[in-house]
C-alpha cells in the first residue's frame, strides 16, 4: 500500500519520468479493479440558484451578476429520457445548494424517472437536511455527490462562510450518507489558495478513509466574480499549483490509493487541457459526465469560467470512444456502480 511519504513526495515530483510512470501504474490498476469500461453520467444542471457564498464558486448567492435559473419538472423529466436515450446508465441532477427544490418536488422527479427509465439518479445538491436526504433516497436515489474540497478545517472555513446558523461540515454529512444507504461521492479541488502539499496528502488519505466510492478530482479554476478569484495564487513554495499535470498527478494518486472507486475524467479538468477527458481516462479515470442540460441554461451554469462539453449539444454513448480517439476500452452498460463495473 501507498505509503503517506511516497504520496506527499510524488505530488511535488517535478520528473516527467516518474510522473510519466505514475501515470501508467494508475492505468494499469485502472484496467485491474474496474476494467476497460468507460460508465457514462448524463449530468443535469437542474438549477443555478444558491443560498451559500463559498468563496470559489460562480454560483455563489452574492453574485449578481448571475441570471439565475431552475428547470420545471417536465423539463427534468425530459432531460432525463435525453440521458437515457443517448445510452448512458446514469443520470446526475446537480444544482446549486438551492432552497427551491423542495423535498417533495424532488421526490416525485426520482420517482417519476425510476419508474420510467433504469437510470441509476445520482443527486449532487450541496448540504442538504438528513430528513431530505432520507426521503430522496426512498424516493429511489441512488448516489450522493458532495465534495468536501479540503480536509483541512482551517482552509475549510476561510473559504465556506457558515450559512445562518448551521455549520458546514461535509465530512461528516458524507458519513450520513453512507448510512442512509447512498453510494457515496466526494472530491476535491486541486490548487485552492492556501493548499499545501501536507493537506493534499491528508485529502487523499481520507478518500481511503471513508472508503468512498466516487472519487471527483478537478483543477481549480479563478472565477473572477468571487473573493478567490480576484487575489490571484499566492506563489510560497507549499502552495499546490492548480494545473492540470497536478491534477492528472492528485488523480493517479487516487487510483492508486482507491482502486475500486468510480473516479471521472472532470469537465473542469477538460476545461485546462483540450484532450482533459482522454488523457484523464488513460490515467485512472473510467468515468465521463457529459452535460445533458438543456442548452439555453448551460451558460447560466457558470460554476468557473469557459465551461468544456463535447459540443453543442449532445453525445451518444456510441460516438464518445471515436469522439475522444480512445482505443482498448469499451463503453460501459448498465448503472456502473461500484460493486457491478459492467
Ligand atoms: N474551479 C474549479 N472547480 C470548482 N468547483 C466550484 N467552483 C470551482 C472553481 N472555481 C467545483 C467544486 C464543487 C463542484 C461542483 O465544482 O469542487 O464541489
Amino acid at each position: 500500500m501507498i505509503s503517506k511519504k511516497e504520496i506527499t513526495s510524488l505530488l511535488q515530483e517535478k520528473d516527467p519520468h516518474i510522473l510519466e510512470t505514475l501515470w501508467q501504474q494508475a492505468d494499469v490498476v485502472r484496467q485491474r479493479n474496474v476494467g476497460p469500461a468507460i460508465h457514462l453520467r448524463g449530468l443535469i444542471e437542474i438549477s443555478n440558484i444558491c443560498r451559500r457564498s463559498c468563496c470559489y464558486c460562480g454560483l455563489r448567492a452574492p453574485n449578481e451578476a448571475v441570471k439565475r435559473y431552475r428547470m420545471s419538472t417536465e423539463e427534468i423529466i425530459a432531460s432525463a429520457r435525453t440521458v437515457f436515450d443517448l445510452g448512458y446508465g446514469t443520470v446526475v441532477m446537480q444544482a446549486g445548494e438551492d432552497g427551491g427544490i423542495t423535498e417533495e418536488w424532488l421526490c416525485q422527479i426520482i420517482s417519476s424517472i425510476k419508474s420510467s427509465t433504469p437510470l441509476a439518479v445520482t443527486l449532487s445538491l450541496g448540504e442538504r437536511t438528513e430528513q431530505e436526504l432520507a426521503a430522496w433516497k426512498s424516493a429511489g436515489a441512488d448516489r450522493y455527490l458532495l465534495r468536501f474540497e479540503t480536509s483541512n478545517r482551517q482552509l475549510y472555513t476561510a473559504i465556506h462562510p457558515d450559512f445562518g446558523h448551521t455549520v458546514s461540515n461535509r465530512i461528516e454529512l458524507l458519513a450520513k450518507l453512507k448510512t442512509m444507504g447512498y453510494e457515496t461521492g466526494s472530491g476535491v479541488m486541486v490548487g485552492i489558495p492556501g493548499q499545501t502539499y501536507e493537506m493534499l496528502t491528508q485529502d487523499i488519505l481520507l478518500f481511503r478513509e471513508l472508503d468512498l466510492d466516487m472519487i471527483g478530482i478537478g483543477p481549480y479554476i479563478p472565477h473572477l466574480q468571487t473573493p478567490l478569484g480576484q487575489i490571484g495564487s499566492e506563489q510560497h513554495p507549499e502552495q499546490v499549483p492548480n494545473t492540470a499535470t497536478m491534477a492528472y498527478t492528485v488523480l493517479a494518486l487516487c487510483r492508486l490509493v482507491c482502486p475500486q472507486a468510480n473516479i471521472p475524467a472532470t469537465t473542469a479538468l477538460a476545461t485546462l487541457n483540450t484532450n482533459g477527458y482522454a488523457v484523464g481516462l488513460q490515467r485512472g479515470a473510467n468515468v465521463v459526465m457529459p452535460n445533458v442540460t438543456p442548452f439555453r441554461y448551460r451558460k447560466l451554469y457558470e460554476i468557473y469560467p469557459e465551461k468544456a462539453c463535447f459540443s453543442q449539444d449532445t453525445i451518444a454513448a456510441s460516438e464518445v470512444l471515436q469522439k475522444l480517439s480512445i482505443k482498448n476500452r469499451t463503453i460501459g452498460t448498465g448503472p456502473g456502480g461500484r460493486s457491478k463495473s459492467s
